[in-house]
């Protein structure tokens, strides 16, 4: 199996899409659960805030009426001080987890003028027509989905396996645990760094054919098993933990189409920002903005054609300061990387005759 096919059920990620605030999936009992996040005060702590404002600072110079789309909006802590800091800019903010939307529409409540909630997969992006000036993706998974036991994200509480960011969508980890064969299992594990990827994947085909694995305890269980004590670095769950959700939630796909459109949606002078948290998701972001930085690597020529430049300029990788990385260790591991939308770049690369720079990035 190819992970990048993940075998995540298309016609329920499709299912998924488009559903601009459109469908009610919140129970009573995940009402109960966001009560329980607005009691404990947004527990999310947002990563690099001030380092992306003043990037924004610098996209916004000039411009009258900002408007920028925050693709992964979580409990909104990045929005709502984008919102506070610039008055007239508008978001929309994108999220395929419902469960956020009440904590949103609480959090925001005083912007409601200047905010839009869109439920949707950020791969979706392109259902956004107006052109941004500054678009954000902070990845992964909040701070509330992993401490809500029930999700199934976290290897530290007993749950059932379900890992499902959309709660619509009908895969979910138990299903991947309990119906894919050893090979895909294993693929799986090792594209996540697992080291004891087959020996995971073999108790999970022997642990199965005696009774479904359900829970994550059950998980836990094969990952004590199948992992040595000296080849674990940190808990020995976390990688098959991680491992699973990627492919649950067709993460990689999703950000690879997701940067193409957002690249596209940027007004001359807008930036695209992206946080993230591992390398699979870095390897990806690092490829595709470097392609989109450096006609000359995509036209395999050695030296520019004369006056030619890319359409879009990369600006320096941020990493947290030790003092927010002491006050919130989960950011630890965050890299930002943007890309700014040259203004008035020319692209002699097609006026010359030569293949367009995104023909020549494939896209
Ligand atoms: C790290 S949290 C964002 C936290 C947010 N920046 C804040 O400051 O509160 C990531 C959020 O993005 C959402 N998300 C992840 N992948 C997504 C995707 N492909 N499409 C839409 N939302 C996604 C998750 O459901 C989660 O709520």
């Amino acid at each position: 199996m190819k992970i990048s096919r993940q075998k995540v059920d298309s016609k329920s990620q499709a299912d998924s899409r488009s559903q601009v605030d459109s469908r009610s999936q919140v129970d009573s009992k995940s009402q109960i659960k966001t009560e329980c996040a607005l009691k404990k005060e947004f527990i999310h702590k947002s990563v690099l805030v001030d380092e992306i404002i003043k990037i924004a600072q610098v996209a916004f110079l000039g411009v009258k009426n900002p408007f920028m789309v925050d693709c992964t909006l979580g409990l909104g802590g990045h929005t709502l001080k984008f919102l506070q800091t610039f008055e007239n800019l508008k978001v929309y903010g994108i999220d395929k987890d419902l469960e956020v939307k009440p904590i949103i529409q609480k959090r925001l409540s005083k912007y409601s003028n200047r905010f839009n909630f869109i439920h949707t997969d950020f791969s979706n992006l392109k259902i956004v027509k107006k052109k941004a000036d500054f678009i954000l993706m902070d990845l992964g998974i909040s701070s509330m989905q992993i401490d809500n036991a029930q999700r199934g994200f976290s290897y530290m509480e007993n749950a059932s396996l379900d890992m499902r960011m959309d709660l619509s969508q009908s895969i979910s980890a138990a299903k991947i645990i309990n119906e894919y064969s050893y090979a895909d299992l294993k693929e799986i594990f090792l594209l996540n760094g697992e080291r004891n990827a087959s020996r995971v994947a073999e108790n999970i085909i022997k642990y199965r054919e005696k009774s479904p694995i359900k829970t994550t305890e059950q998980l836990v269980k094969i990952a004590d098993i199948s992992i040595p004590r000296n080849s674990r670095s940190g808990h020995r769950a976390k990688k098959i933990f991680q491992a699973l959700r990627i492919v649950v939630n067709n993460e990689l796909d999703n950000l690879k189409t997701a940067l193409i459109q957002a690249s596209e949606l940027l007004n001359p002078g807008g930036v695209l920002a992206v946080i993230d948290y591992h390398s699979l998701e870095a390897r990806i972001v690092k490829q595709f903005f470097r392609k989109l930085s450096s006609p000359a690597i995509l036209l395999n020529l050695p030296k520019l054609p004369a006056g030619a430049q890319p359409e879009f300029e990369l600006l320096p990788t941020v990493s947290p300061t030790e003092k927010e990385i002491l006050a919130n260790p989960r950011s630890a591991s965050a890299h930002l990387r943007c890309i700014r939308k040259i203004k008035n770049a020319k692209n002699l690369v097609s006026k010359n005759g030569l293949i367009s720079q995104k023909k020549a990035a494939g896209l």
